[in-house]
């Protein structure tokens, strides 16, 4: 691998979900950079230098052929690439904090100090570090004390360049931003840090898209968007809850008031919740921000958006028990998806397993089948996926059960022969749909009992 004739050497650190994917667009529109992307944990390295990538994301397999091998790399080897490096992004997880003051709440930033320091000891040439991952505001002041009091008087800036993509549209959502944040220090180095990093951007994004700022509204924007879409999926379950105690339809609803240009249609599905690795800990982060800053009322308003999404889960589990007669103790019950949406295999959070849990917990006998998260499912479930079956085929999964429960929007669940499905149903046979995903007039003549969310029940009249 030789640096000698790229313009710029870029690193990133961490090969996860953020680092692989934006690394990988980034190296295949700029031939002229070399992009290595380092990971402590060697089978995921492994895994990105081989056929079979770490996660499933459309489009993504096309990208990474394009550019490994020419202008970008996966490697362990750390150390020896930060010296190397001009430009270092940290894409390292920055999970909720499990221990200690902020327990619960706070980002917790070992792993993002541990890569500061390492940073620090391996490099001999000044450097631009970017903080790719979602951090706490005022974090890069504290990267800016641990990088530059250095004995070794080499001088770092700090950038804050957030990542908006969504899993499932990580290529897409790379490829066509709808902006690229890039917040900096105002001095004459930091400006021309920004620089830098707008000119990677430029090679491919508009550059009225590409906005910069100072460096804590980069920080704090991050946050906030998270925090603004997962309050519109809460709103919106917030009123499911009220059609369905008056005969309103959600999707109407939804529709209604999307068509005000000043709503808009988008982050207007109800559902079961919102999952995912960052919208559940970057609320809980903002909280603790504002309870850190005394902003008591700031934080109550925003940690009610993680309480709705509680209760829209909780609410799904038991309108399955009551339906069913108030008890699935010894019920086969199946679960179509485990992903936390469709067009991914990740499962972190995912609403999917959440409710597999309370399944469990009232003794049903739990069946998963998921086109693309089954490993991750089982990884994620722990010591309860001894208890779960595991099925990758739907219809087979179905033969027996007592119900169904839609919980990750796959497209592939809606192109099932269900006549065949029912037929092969415990009777009377019941779909959950916690997406809204199927076709539930269809499905009701077929002989189904349908719930859905936000809409009255179809229902044959059920003798015990
Ligand atoms: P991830 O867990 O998939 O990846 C993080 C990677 O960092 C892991 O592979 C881990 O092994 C590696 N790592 C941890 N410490 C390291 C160290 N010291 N040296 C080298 N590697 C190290 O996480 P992710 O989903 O990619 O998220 C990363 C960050 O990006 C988070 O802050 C997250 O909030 C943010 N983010 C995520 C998404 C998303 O869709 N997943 C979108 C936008 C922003
Ligand atoms: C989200 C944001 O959309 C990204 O902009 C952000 O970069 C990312 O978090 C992050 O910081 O990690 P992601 O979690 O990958 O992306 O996926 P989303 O499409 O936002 O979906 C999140 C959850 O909300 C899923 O469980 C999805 O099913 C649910 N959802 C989404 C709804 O229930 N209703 C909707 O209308 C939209």
């Amino acid at each position: 691998m030789d640096g000698e004739n790229f313009m710029k050497n870029i690193l990133c650190i961490g090969a996860g979900y953020v680092g692989g994917p934006t690394m990988a667009v980034i190296a295949s529109h700029c031939p002229q950079y070399r992009v290595v992307v380092v990971d402590i944990n060697k089978e995921k390295i492994s895994a990105w230098q081989s056929e079979q990538l770490p996660i499933y994301e459309p489009g993504l397999d096309e990208v990474v052929r394009h550019a490994r091998g020419r202008n970008l790399f996966f490697s362990t080897d750390i150390n020896q690439h930060i010296a190397e490096a001009d430009i270092i992004f940290v894409s390292v997880n920055t999970p909720t904090k499990s221990f200690g003051q902020g327990a619960g709440k706070a980002a917790d930033l070992q792993y993002w100090e541990k890569t500061a320091r390492q940073i620090l000891e391996n490099s001999t040439t000044p450097k631009i570090v970017v903080e790719k991952s979602t951090l706490p505001v005022r974090t890069a002041e504290a990267m800016e004390v641990i990088l530059n009091s250095n004995p070794k008087g080499l001088h770092f800036d700090i950038i804050s360049n957030p990542e908006f993509l969504a899993e499932g549209t990580a290529i897409r959502d790379m490829e066509e931003p709808d902006r690229v944040l890039i917040g900096g220090r105002e001095t004459p180095s930091g400006q021309k840090a920004i620089q830098a990093i707008v000119d990677i951007y430029t090679n491919w994004v508009p550059r009225e898209r590409i906005i910069t700022t100072n460096l804590w509204s980069s920080e704090l924007s991050k946050l906030v968007s998270n925090a603004f879409l997962a309050q519109r999926i809460s709103s919106i379950n917030a009123i499911s809850a009220l059609c369905e105690k008056t005969g309103a339809d959600i999707n109407e609803v939804a529709h209604a008031i999307g068509l005000d240009n000043r709503i808009g249609p988008k982050f207007l599905k109800a559902g079961i919740g919102f999952g995912g690795s960052c919208f559940r800990k970057d609320i809980l982060n903002l909280v603790y921000l504002c309870e850190y800053y005394g902003l008591s009322e700031v934080a109550a308003y925003w940690e009610q958006v993680i309480k709705m999404n509680e209760y829209q889960q909780a609410r799904f589990v038991s309108n399955m028990i009551s339906a069913m007669f108030n008890t699935i103790a010894g019920k086969r019950i199946v679960l179509f998806g485990a992903a936390f949406k469709a067009d991914t295999s990740d499962t972190r959070d995912s609403p999917a397993l959440a409710v597999c849990r309370s399944l469990l917990d009232e003794r049903a006998e739990v069946v998963i089948s998921d086109p693309h998260a089954l490993e991750n499912a089982r990884i994620d479930l722990g010591e309860a996926a001894k208890r779960v079956t595991f099925e990758p085929d739907p219809i087979a999964a179905a033969k027996g059960a007592h119900a169904i429960a839609v919980l990750t929007d796959w497209l592939n669940f809606t192109r099932l022969d269900y006549e065949q499905i029912y037929r092969s149903m415990v009777k009377p046979a019941f779909i959950f749909d916690g997406r809204n995903l199927l076709d539930h007039k269809k499905l009701y003549k077929i002989g189904f009992n349908i719930y859905m969310i936000g809409k009255p029940p179809l229902t044959h009249s059920i003798s015990v």
